[in-house]
């Protein structure tokens, strides 16, 4: 029984976006080192535009969650899951850690695990998908290493830095998560 412990992970916990996350989501974005990783347009925002976003994103019934630190309780990151195809119970996945002292030390996979549980035990999903840069070899591993399976790409979508790059699809369907975490962690 995961109980309230749903959205508790090892590293990280996640909580509603609230709007006043705005102003640190705007700064994150505006770090062009986070977003030369996960912006296919990268342009300066303010508070505003990101009130906005944040409020168009909730209007088209998108999941998405704050990421905080289970050590500090600090605000890391948002997460997010589109607004699911019901019928066709699947949906695409989104993660950035914005502050970037917590790259690289598992806080990432540890959010995605906990978005996958929530999508497959709680939404009753059957599959999560996510478009990630060719470049990004940081994310990628981290996608591997959870299962996710390379599905192909989307050859030269991005333009960036004066040349193009794929931008690679990857997926998880649920049975693939159940294998590899509910019947490992029943052992
Ligand atoms: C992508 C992101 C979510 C991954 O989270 P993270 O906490 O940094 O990653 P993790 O530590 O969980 O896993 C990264 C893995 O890649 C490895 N790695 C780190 N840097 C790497 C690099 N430059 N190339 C290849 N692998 C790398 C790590 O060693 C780790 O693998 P390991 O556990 O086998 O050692 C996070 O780095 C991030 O938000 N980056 C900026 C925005 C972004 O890229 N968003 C994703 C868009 S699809």
């Amino acid at each position: 029984m995961l109980g309230n412990k749903l959205l508790r992970g090892n590293l990280v916990y996640l909580t509603a976006n609230t709007i006043d996350d705005a102003e640190q989501i705007a700064k994150w974005f505006n770090d062009l080192d986070v977003s030369y990783w996960s912006n296919y347009h990268i342009r300066l925002v303010n508070t505003e535009q990101k009130q906005q976003r944040l409020k168009q994103f909730w209007e088209n019934k998108n999941f998405s969650f704050a990421i905080r630190t289970i050590a500090e309780d600090r605000y890391i990151g948002i997460a997010s899951l589109d607004a699911p195809d019901w019928r066709n119970r699947k949906t695409m996945l989104g993660v950035t850690i914005g502050d970037k002292r917590y790259w690289g030390q598992g806080y990432g996979s540890d959010t995605v695990q906990i978005m996958l549980r929530y999508a497959f035990l709680e939404l009753n999903l059957h599959r999560v998908h996510l478009g990630v840069f060719s470049y990004n070899t940081r994310a990628i591993r981290a996608y591997e290493k959870i299962g996710f399976v390379h599905e192909g790409a989307r050859r030269e979508a991005l333009f960036r830095d004066g040349q193009y790059h794929d931008m690679l699809i990857m997926s998880i369907l649920r049975h693939e998560w159940e294998a590899r975490y509910i019947y490992q962690n029943s052992q």
